[in-house]
């Protein structure tokens, strides 16, 4: 029986690499908000977005699986790229099993309930894996070039935000459809919340980094909020509200240790000021702090994958320092705030301060998944070498103009 079901896997596998090839042609489905409300309160259908899922998410796993594959051999080689390329196709494996299912069978729906319970928990620790992998990558490397640095950001990018993608629609489908409703929160369909109070969210990051900050460096700045509104009422869209608080957190760390490593030798911190702001088309929430601001010529290098100033933790110690960490702050914010149409950009002025600023869409007919798709253009990415820079590079010493005189 053992040997049976041991075949019953080898052959499976054996056909992954088909499946994927066959999955990969079709371009994600990009849903709005909107959508996700609709689908969540009124057409609430198990049968149907069961029947959506059981394609989708292979189109998704699909997409992103071919662009893993395009890896530099040496990154794909590495444990941790392995360890997550095999978690990938098990968890393909697991949904194209329900390609044949009754989706009228009540039994096929709760199993399948379970199998994206369980998917969800095996990718729980895809990002810090994949950061470990990056990092041994770079450090087997031993010196940087632009274009293999171009091409993780350009990957990492669509790595994490197909992730967050594929997490989205699993939690809505297992959130939708176990039963519960959340009593404080009424409003909350899945994960979404349409009257998502944005003060609220802002306050409740900014508690939490304050508590880390406190016990980290014994003292935070505090917190100076405003809302521009026109109107009295809170602010309120309908968003994603573990999202927006990841961004805020994420920002509030960082402004939080800038402001008290640039204050350290003052008594008192200057706060930080956060501004909502809610217009017809955009919802924009602005943080500023006075915490010394970064180098402009560093700004860029701030959403890399591959750079922080912080020491480089490892994923596998559980008690390190609170306020930084892989780096990745930034950048998978961004990712965030991107995936529905937003953005998150920052403005720092050297020896003053930075202002980081999230723009989300006010209206959720206008938030729609922004999904990576394999096609020649992605590939293109992948293909890119080192060509010659067609802007003259500033030679790093100045020209010595005495010697030069001299052979005249
Ligand atoms: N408000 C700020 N003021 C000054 N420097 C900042 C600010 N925000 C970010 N930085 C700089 O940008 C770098 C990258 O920030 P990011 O949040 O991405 O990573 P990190 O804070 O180093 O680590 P992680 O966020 O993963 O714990 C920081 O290390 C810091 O040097
Ligand atoms: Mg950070």
């Amino acid at each position: 029986m053992k040997l049976v079901r041991c075949l019953v896997k080898a052959a499976a596998l054996a056909n992954v690499p088909k499946h994927i090839e066959h999955f990969s042609k079709f371009s994600p489905s990009p849903l709005s908000m909107k959508q996700f409300l609709d689908f969540g309160s009124i057409n609430a259908c198990e049968r149907t977005s069961f029947v959506f899922l059981r394609q989708e998410l292979p189109v998704r796993l699909s997409n992103i699986m071919k662009e893993i594959s395009l890896l530099p051999d040496r990154l794909l080689a590495t444990p941790s790229v392995q360890l997550i390329q095999s978690w990938y196709i098990q968890s393909l494996m697991e949904i194209l099993e329900f390609l044949d299912k009754n989706p009228d069978d009540q039994s096929v729906l709760e199993t399948f309930v379970e199998v994206l319970e369980n998917i969800r928990n095996r990718h729980n620790e895809v990002v810090p894996t994949m950061a470990e992998g990056v990092i041994e990558y770079k450090d087997a490397l031993g010196q940087q070039d632009a274009v293999t640095d171009h091409n993780i950001q350009y990957f990492l990018d669509r790595f994490y935000t197909s992730r967050i993608s594929i997490r989205m629609l699993i939690n809505q489908h297992t959130l939708v459809f176990s039963g519960n409703i959340n009593p404080a929160h009424p409003n909350t369909i899945g994960c979404i919340d349409s009257v998502c109070d944005v003060t609220e969210v802002t306050r409740d990051a900014y508690e939490s980094a304050k508590m880390l900050c406190e016990q980290y460096y014994l003292g935070a700045p505090e917190l100076e909020l405003r809302e521009m509104n026109g109107e009295t009422q809170a602010i309120e869209i309908s968003y994603i509200p573990s999202h927006l608080y990841h961004m805020l957190f994420e920002l509030f760390k960082n402004a939080m240790r800038a402001t008290v490593e640039t204050h350290e030798s003052n008594r008192s911190l200057p706060p930080i000021k956060v501004m909502v702001a809610l217009g017809g088309e955009d919802l924009s929430i602005k943080m500023s702090d006075r915490g010394g601001g970064v180098p402009f010529r560093k700004t860029e290098r701030l959403f890399s994958y591959l750079y922080s100033t912080a020491p480089r933790p490892s994923y596998r110690i559980k008690h390190r320092a609170p306020l930084a960490g892989f780096g990745y702050g930034l950048p998978i914010s961004r990712l965030y705030a991107r995936y529905f149409q937003g953005d998150l950009q920052l403005y720092s002025m050297e020896g003053s301060g930075t202002d980081a600023i999230i723009h989300l869409k006010a209206l959720s007919t206008d938030s729609v998944e922004r999904l990576p798709v394999f096609n020649k253009s992605a590939l293109r990415h992948y293909k890119l070498s080192l060509e010659a820079d067609d802007w003259c590079i500033p030679s790093k010493e100045p020209l010595d103009l005495a010697s030069y005189r001299a052979e005249k």
